[in-house]
């Protein structure tokens, strides 16, 4: 007759107490280096794990880790090397725990573009394993590249409470509740649980972040710059430093000090000599248009950009990428490739049926098409396309700041089109949200202008001026 101890299998926890099947505390171990690289925004953490699974190939949860952080990427060069951790992570199912299976599923989900798919399956792991960290982490993310501005949020609150300071990781759980209080315009709860997560851990880019969007939204850009400059020295090394400089940048865009924004750009995001993620390039694009609304020549700068971006052309994966290319075509005059991008985009919306169609039809194209109509100076078509989907946009992902630059579109092209009742709604829409914004009051000043009130648009111009002196 077995002893008790000797029947039972034993079983292995990782250091919050979920579950792992593998028994081997050394992998174990390993996986969650690679889980606070990709918390931390530092290292490689796909290569510390593929050192774990060289020397353990039979560790599911290592694969799992694997496949579920490429699913982030969000771009076809990795797109192979997803498949074969899943197939590896397959093989070996069989043996899974319920929490593996559940994480198995929601990547196979994903694989087959199923994304919201995913985040469900996800989402019934962390019910069952609220210590489930990874489970969190992706499905935040994911929320976020999906645009479900309340489940960034509220993936987050459901787990919350059954946390505290006592286990580890709590400052990532902090970093992510913080930033989807920020993106449902709770700022002050927001920018108070982002400095509790630094008060834990300093070198934290995820909380630094939702501190620069509180500060973006609320306008507050000196405030956002020296915040930015304080904590440089430790996520200006980080993976996240390219997205956070965007957001100095932003900064000082909206104060007229350009040659800082460039400086920027030149330093930070300027991929010519680097292999560039989309991520990274996205950011770099999307602030040169913001200096092209402004009036701001950008020199060759497109050129390079736009040569990064062309071979991304018809990937038709991510709809948010695709609009970045297109700022980076319709910039650099490439008609080639603007034909390349819109004509995958219709034929992807013709035969594929994966969670990007949406995103893709309802936001996505008509925003190329936009930039196209603004780059040729058919501002009037541009303002037809961008009206109707105006409240809509957050179905193509990322953060309010980021889809902002749709609405700035609009505002500018109706300026040019010299629709300027229009564009005085817009803009005084835009004071109303953020009434610190040096730009947004340069708006109202143009459309006074425009509509021939000439004290008006003084008042306006004053009041640019003061918040750029101040
Ligand atoms: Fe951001």
């Amino acid at each position: 007759m077995q002893t008790k101890s000797s029947a039972a299998p034993v079983a292995f926890k990782d250091i919050r107490g979920v579950p792992v099947s593998y028994p081997d505390r050394a992998a174990i171990d390993g996986l969650e280096s690679a889980i606070l690289m990709s918390l931390s925004f530092r290292g490689d953490a796909i290569g510390e794990i593929d050192k774990v699974l060289q020397e353990h190939p039979d560790f599911i949860m290592g694969w799992l880790f694997k496949a579920g952080w490429l699913t982030q990427a969000m771009e076809t060069r990795v797109y192979q090397m997803m498949l074969d951790s899943l197939s590896e992570a397959e093989r070996l199912i069989s043996k899974g725990n319920e929490r593996e299976q559940g994480h198995f599923e929601a990547v196979k989900a994903w694989i087959e573009g199923d994304f919201f798919g995913a985040v469900q399956k996800w989402e019934a792991v962390l019910t069952r394993y609220p210590m489930d960290l990874l489970a969190l982490e992706l499905i935040h993310y994911t929320m976020v590249l999906l645009g479900d501005v309340p489940g960034q949020r509220d993936v987050v609150a459901r787990v919350f409470n059954l946390w505290d300071e006592s286990i580890p990781g709590y400052e990532f759980v902090l970093g992510f509740y913080s930033f989807g209080l920020e993106e449902n315009r709770d700022f002050a709860r927001a920018e108070e649980l982002a400095r509790q997560a630094l008060s834990i851990r300093p070198d934290n880019p995820y909380a630094v972040h939702t501190v620069s969007h509180v500060m973006e939204m609320r306008g507050r850009q000196a405030g956002g710059i020296r915040f930015m400059r304080d904590y440089a020295a430790t996520w200006g090394t980080s993976n996240f430093a390219n997205h956070l400089w965007w957001h100095t940048g932003l900064y000082h865009l909206d104060l007229e000090q350009y040659d800082d924004v460039y400086k920027i750009f030149d330093t930070h995001l300027d991929s010519r000599n680097k292999d560039g993620h989309k991520y990274e390039e996205l950011d770099a694009a999307a602030l040169l248009w913001r200096m092209n609304l402004v009036g701001q020549d950008a020199g060759d700068r497109w050129s390079h950009l736009a040569d990064k971006w062309e071979p991304a052309a018809q990937d038709t994966l991510y709809a948010f990428n695709d609009v970045h290319a297109m700022l980076t075509f319709v910039s650099d005059d490439r008609e080639e490739a603007q034909k390349a991008l819109l004509s995958a985009n219709e034929r992807y919306l013709e035969n594929a049926s994966d969670a990007n169609v949406a995103m893709t039809r309802e936001i996505g194209l008509p925003f190329c098409l936009a930039m196209q109509d603004f780059k040729r100076e058919n501002y009037t078509a541009c303002v037809e396309r961008l009206l109707p989907i105006r409240y809509m946009t957050h179905r193509l992902g990322g953060s309010y700041a980021q889809r902002d630059i749709i609405g700035w579109t609009l505002l500018e092209a109706a300026l040019r089109a010299k629709q300027f009742d229009l564009a005085l709604a817009l803009a005084n829409e835009r004071t109303g949200i953020k009434p610190t914004s040096a730009q947004n009051w340069r708006a109202v000043a143009r459309a006074f202008r425009g509509l021939g009130d000439r004290g008006q648009a003084d008042r306006a111009t004053a009041k640019a001026q003061a918040l750029i002196a101040a």
